[in-house]
């Protein structure tokens, strides 16, 4: 029986180019989606998946979502006010059920290293990591299904999902291992390539922000070099990972929205309200007369 997996590390400290200039001011984690910051649903979804220990890796100029979830009897009581009891309640369980830290990347030098910043905080124990930019919509959460499939087969663990030839050179790709595929859903793989060009990618399941990760990767991140745009990857350290710990990729079931950019959150927070019965005919007919 594999330990438990008690921490999620949520990497933030990254600059947000993409969403300039509001990242100016404003970390992009806490851009709201319809009615909620981004983080709030990825943090949300971990604790669904019973985490115990949320790390959010921060840097400077980022204390704003250190308050985001500080508990607060006053805004609670705001809250339940406006008849928002949802949103408070939620809080209220991520105060009972969570503990937070911040560890701190002082220099952006990617994602992997990004994650390393976290080591202390992991503790040497299986760990998951969520990036928010990839906010997963399902009924049961994304890091619930993986976790699934690693009770039944640890090892390291990257979510996918199936993309369209003309857009899979943008990701990070699986190259699963011929006879690998343990059920309809998870895949024993022989490796990874980071955006291969067009009609060399060994298959059509591109990496999406996921991730189950055992302890040891932290070495293999810690002697990773940098890859890729000068940054330290994490499926570099993930890779080399490989030599010690079998890696699975996991097919999840969800709809994908990117939050990391203005047109994917306009994206996000209209397909959130189309699905909410309090919002979805009020922007049906925004739709309709825009056409
Ligand atoms: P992105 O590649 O989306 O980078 O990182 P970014 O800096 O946040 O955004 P753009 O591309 O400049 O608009 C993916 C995730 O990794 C984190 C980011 O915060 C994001 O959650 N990250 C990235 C770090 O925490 N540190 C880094 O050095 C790089």
């Amino acid at each position: 029986m594999p330990p438990q997996v008690r921490t999620a590390v949520i990497p933030a400290a990254g600059l947000g180019t993409r969403l300039l200039p509001f990242t100016k001011a404003v970390p992009k984690e806490l851009a709201p989606v319809l009615d909620l910051p981004a983080i709030h649903y990825v943090v949300k979804e971990a604790m669904d998946a019973c985490i115990q220990h949320i790390a959010i890796v921060t840097s400077s100029g980022k204390g704003a979502l250190q308050e985001y979830f500080k508990p607060s009897d006053e805004i609670d009581r705001l809250l339940r006010a406006r008849g928002m009891n949802t949103v408070a309640d939620e809080f209220r369980q991520m105060t009972e059920r969570l503990t937070f830290s911040y560890p701190v990347q002082a220099r952006q030098l990617g994602l992997g290293h990004a994650v390393l910043c976290a080591r202390d905080a992991v503790n040497r124990e299986p760990f998951a990591v969520i990036l928010p930019d990839d906010l997963l919509v399902s009924d049961e959460p994304v890091l619930a299904q993986m976790l699934h499939a690693w009770q039944s087969n640890p090892g390291n663990y990257v979510a996918v999902e199936e993309v369209p030839t003309e857009r899979i050179s943008a990701y990070g790709v699986v190259d699963p291992l011929p006879g690998g595929q343990i059920d309809s859903r998870t895949y024993r793989l022989r490796g990874m390539v980071e955006k291969p060009p067009a009609g060399t990618a060994p298959s059509n399941l591109g990496i999406v922000g996921r991730y189950i990760l055992m302890p040891e990767v932290f070495d293999a991140l810690a002697e990773t070099r940098p890859g890729a745009i000068g940054e330290i990857q994490l499926t570099d350290g993930i890779a080399r990972a490989m030599a010690h710990t079998p890696l699975f990729a996991y097919r999840y079931q969800a709809d994908r929205y990117d939050c990391g950019t203005p047109l994917g959150l306009l994206h996000a927070s209209l397909s959130l309200a189309l699905r909410r019965a309090d919002t979805a005919e009020e922007v049906r007919r925004w739709l309709r007369d825009l056409e």
